[in-house]
């Protein structure tokens, strides 16, 4: 397949949200930046467009896919009701990186829900994304727009990296604001649940609905005794492995002296660094990659899926990731790392209390 890719550049929003809508009324599919990532849409009504999308990422068609919507008036068609909570989460969130799961209608097909009865929508506030959503008026069905079990995608050049040659369309906005996926909160059962960290923090949710159980497979303690066995995971995403670089990826936990002479210990020329601006004197120079300063985690947050892709290009043979949970956002950083490792966390220095 021929993709046409567009720029925001050079060609005007008008444009390209009209090519867009044409693309998705046609069954489709496009790639598109939101705040959070790089989303890959398709009709989210369609049975035959949710099963290009499966094909297209490569993606287990039991992993069900977030609906977008361009317009909070389309959401009651999509859902069995809208709890209250979910009305307060929306005022303060939408348009936002905000995930919500509601009771599924009829109108969602089986096949975008992953076979549950529940459906996921978010209403991206990207302009880019809202004006894509606008003009095609229909519930867009965007995973996020790489490979399955690759790293999510923030910058376009990803983008044509995983999916070009297997999308209709991909519309080039260069890099993402956020960089990390949205906050997903389930409010389809009684007690709201956590599924997923994100940009959104729990904290802040609570403030305005109360307490929010936190879902236990996406606890790390869970994320790394478990990777790819946890029991029946609320979000099916969950169980898969994810965001993985292709060289395995190892987190060096402790305090922060002994991770970086454990670090030190252990890597060679051949191997990859993920750490801070800060620490870039303390290894040897060529293989690190940095995610910016230690006081900075939203730029953590915003640069970890490029950095985990550069070590594709650097050619490490494995890489070792400092041990982030100081410096995150809600957990949601150091919960996707730990998905890219896999679980593979190495203890530095001797204190066996020194957990994640
Ligand atoms: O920021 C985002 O949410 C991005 C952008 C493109 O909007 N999208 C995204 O989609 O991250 P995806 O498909 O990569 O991740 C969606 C996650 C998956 O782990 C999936 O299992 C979970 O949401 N999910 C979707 N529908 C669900 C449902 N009905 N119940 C539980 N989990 C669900
Ligand atoms: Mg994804």
């Amino acid at each position: 397949m021929k993709t046409l890719i567009l720029s925001t550049e050079k060609v005007s929003l008008g444009e390209i949200s009209k090519k867009a809508a044409a693309v998705f009324a046609s069954g489709g599919l496009a790639a598109f930046p939101t705040e959070t990532v790089y989303g890959l849409g398709g009709n989210g009504l369609s049975e035959a467009s949710a099963a290009k999308i499966y094909a297209a990422k490569g993606r287990p068609s039991d992993n069900p896919l977030i609906l977008h919507i361009g317009y909070r008036d389309q959401l009651p068609a999509l859902v069995e009701e809208i709890p209250d909570k979910a009305k307060i989460l929306m005022d303060h969130f939408w348009p936002g990186p905000l995930t919500i799961i509601f009771r599924k209608s009829a109108l969602v097909p089986f096949k975008t829900s992953g076979g549950l009865d529940t459906v996921a929508v978010r209403m991206p506030v990207h302009p880019v994304a809202q004006a894509i959503l606008r003009e095609s008026r229909l519930p867009i069905a965007a995973p996020s727009a790489n490979l399955s079990g690759r790293p999510s995608t923030t910058r376009a050049s990803h983008v044509i990296e995983d999916l070009d040659g297997r999308v209709d369309l991909i519309i080039d906005d260069g890099e993402v604001p956020i960089g990390i996926e949205s906050t997903i909160i389930d409010l389809s059962v009684p007690e709201p649940v956590l599924l997923r960290y994100g940009y959104v923090k729990l904290s802040e949710m609570e403030e305005l609905i109360g307490p929010i159980r936190v879902d236990p497979a996406i606890r790390a303690e869970n994320i790394i005794s478990h990777t790819g066995a946890v029991d029946h995971p609320k979000a099916p995403g969950m169980k898969y492995r994810h965001y993985a670089p292709k060289a395995p990826l190892y987190i060096v936990s402790g305090e922060e002296e002994d991770i970086l002479s454990k670090i030190r210990c252990l890597a060679d020329k051949t191997a990859g660094i993920l750490t801070f601006d800060e620490h870039l004197k303390v290894f040897p120079e060529g293989m690190c990659v940095s995610v910016g300063s230690i006081e900075n985690p939203e730029e953590a947050a915003h640069r970890l899926f490029d950095a985990l892709r550069q070590f594709d290009s650097l050619d490490a043979d494995r890489i070792y990731a400092e041990d982030m949970t100081r410096h995150d956002i809600g957990g949601a950083i150091m919960n996707r790392l730990l998905k890219a490792a896999g679980g593979n966390v190495i203890q530095a220095g001797d204190d066996p209390e020194n957990k994640l």
